[in-house]
């Protein structure tokens, strides 16, 4: 069975919704690990509540030896090549080069917009101070850029007039709980595999 480890840096909704779904059987995986870059990040309770080992890996002092770390502490647990996924929610720290191109397309992150629209930080107030109608979430592979990788799964969200950043986020939010799971479940069933930057059905 495919071994998920999950990198998280603070609430952890992303990774309750992952969670959830493999305890369910909806997932055919089972979640080993939970990293947190953060030692006061609300995940970590969450993990541990369901049953799931956590640790905390902090910053390291650079980048190299904070991957290897990272990847030390999913490997403890045996989330590692063919049999291991990685699942970035809401993990904050960006992964070096090495790291990505040794799990390449092993490794998935959320967004919360229409990628490649509003890549980076306070995506959700970038839509908003843009004045965009419509935003949303995307799943996508981890490339080496920063939210550049290729696209699993999108799905929209309509910006209301007066949104907030925050009311914009939550609704998005609801979005991202819905189709990281699915992505999730796509990518452990085998059942897609990716063509040049396109993710396509298997
Ligand atoms: C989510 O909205 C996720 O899309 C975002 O952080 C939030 C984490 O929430 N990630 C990024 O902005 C990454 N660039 P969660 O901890 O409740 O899953």
């Amino acid at each position: 069975m495919l071994r998920l480890g999950i990198l998280v840096s603070g609430r952890g909704s992303n990774m309750e919704a992952i969670l959830r779904a493999a305890k369910r059987g909806r997932i055919p995986a089972e979640p080993v690990v939970v990293v947190s870059s953060r030692p006061d990040a609300a995940a970590l309770a969450v993990a541990e509540r369901m049953g799931v080992e956590t640790e905390v890996v902090g910053w390291a002092g650079d980048r190299d030896a904070h991957d290897l770390a990272v990847d030390a502490a999913l490997r403890r647990h045996g989330v590692v090549g063919d049999g291991g996924l990685v699942c970035l929610a809401g993990f904050m720290r960006i992964l070096g080069p090495r790291f990505v191109s040794a799990r390449r397309n092993r490794v998935m992150n959320v967004h919360p917009s229409l990628l490649p629209a509003f890549p980076g930080l306070d995506a959700q107030g970038q839509a908003v101070r843009y004045g965009a109608k419509v935003s949303g979430c995307t799943v996508h592979f981890v490339d080496e850029g920063v939210d550049t990788g290729p696209v699993i799964l999108q799905a929209a969200v309509p910006v209301a007039e007066g949104d907030t950043a925050e009311a914009l986020s939550m609704r998005i939010l609801d979005q991202e709980h819905r189709i990281y799971p699915r992505a999730v479940e796509m990518f452990a069933r085998g059942s897609i595999r990716v063509s040049g930057r396109r993710v396509v059905r298997a």
